[in-house]
């Protein structure tokens, strides 16, 4: 069996060597040749420090899913198939269910790729049916027709859910619209039903499923020595923070989803439920990948660093780093090569 310790890969370099049943990754100390903990067939020395606390006994250690798995999930590639010290672990969601709302089309679909890429097994909530059991088919995935913005709809699809993949321990927000509209135009005051319309679907909407979810997974045990339950991760937007002309609905939506991110981190926190959410700048999704390509490339020029417009996948590596980081919490992360919206 080939073990790996990992320690604190910051404070030295990791070593390996074939057919080593133990490896310590620790600080370089200087002329240091042999330690007591790493006797025995195969061992090797390679520094001394924490890692020999780690190494001791293999004490509250547990196993790492399989490597490639670990790759596809971007997470520990310094690592080999053996242990992880407790306490230094990423959560690992493996084998458990997660639901992506708006996951039939561009960033949610991005998502649900990823994570059962990663182990897990995902449902999709949608209104597009077509697009939701093609996206779901794919994956070997579930897809459940949703309406986000219906409380009962999504009742119904979390209980579609459970009674095949489970509780839900991953839910990921992703459905909503954005159409544009000034507050008045030529005259006329914007459309109230227009404007409930997107709170309904991108506020209510995250709030109806992140609640309900929520509670099934309370119901549940904790997965780990931490106490956790799941993880909640809501989509809002740069236009939360710097919201266009005719943007006013869709702002005001996502600036709400802004709002509740840490009350609702608040109030989950005792139930071992974290909630982040992420506010993307410009991605290629469907929306801008029907506009022409000159528009694409001018929009994309836009960005400070890189360049170019998101790619979802890029959207789709940090929602998987927030289910897997445990002291991510109640926090909101711009991911948006540092632009900054101009009013149109
Ligand atoms: N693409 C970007 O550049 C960008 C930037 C900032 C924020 N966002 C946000 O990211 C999320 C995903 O955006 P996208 O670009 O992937 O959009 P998209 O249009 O490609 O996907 C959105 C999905 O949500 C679904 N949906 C809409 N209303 C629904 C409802 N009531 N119930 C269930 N599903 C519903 C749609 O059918 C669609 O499949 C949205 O909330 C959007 O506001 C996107």
């Amino acid at each position: 069996m080939f073990n790996l310790v990992r320690t604190r890969p910051h404070l030295g370099r990791a070593a390996s060597v074939q057919g080593a049943r133990l490896v310590i990754v620790v600080r370089r100390i200087g002329g240091r040749k042999s330690h007591p903990q790493a006797k025995g067939p195969g061992s090797m020395f390679v520094g001394a420090g924490i890692g020999a606390k780690a190494a001791k006994g293999n004490l509250a250690a547990r196993t790492c899913p399989p490597k490639g798995l670990r790759e596809a999930r971007g997470t520990g590639t310094e690592t080999r198939d053996g242990t992880m010290r407790e306490g230094e672990k990423m959560q690992d969601w493996t084998g458990h269910c997660a639901i992506v709302t708006g996951g039939a089309s561009g960033l949610g679909a991005a998502t649900a790729a990823r994570l059962q890429a990663s182990g897990l097994s995902v449902a999709i909530f949608d209104l597009d049916a077509a697009r939701g059991e093609a996206q779901a088919q794919a994956l070997g995935g579930m897809f459940v027709a949703v309406d986000v913005s219906d409380p009962a709809s999504v009742a119904d699809g979390i209980a579609a859910v459970e009674a095949r993949l489970g509780t839900p321990r991953v839910l990921v927000n992703c459905a909503g619209i954005g159409p544009a509209a000034k507050t008045v135009s030529r005259g006329a005051a914007h459309d109230p039903a227009l404007f409930a319309k997107v709170v309904g679907i991108n506020l209510i909407g995250t709030f109806n499923c992140a609640s309900q979810v929520a509670a099934r997974m309370v119901a549940a045990d904790p997965v780990d020595a931490d106490g956790a339950r799941g993880v909640i991760v809501n989509t809002a937007s740069v236009a939360a923070y710097d919201g266009q002309i005719g943007q006013i609905a869709y702002a005001a939506s996502k600036g709400g989803v802004v709002g509740m991110t840490l009350p609702m981190a608040r109030d989950l926190a005792d139930k071992g439920i974290r909630v982040c959410t992420i506010a993307p700048g410009l991605f290629l999704t469907p929306l801008l990948q029907g506009l022409p390509e000159e528009v694409q490339t001018s929009l994309g020029a836009q960005v400070p660093f890189p360049s170019r417009l998101g790619n979802p996948d890029e959207y789709a590596a940090m929602v998987e780093h927030i289910t897997s980081n445990p002291m991510l919490n109640g926090e909101v992360i711009r991911l948006d090569g540092a632009i900054r919206m101009a009013p149109r």
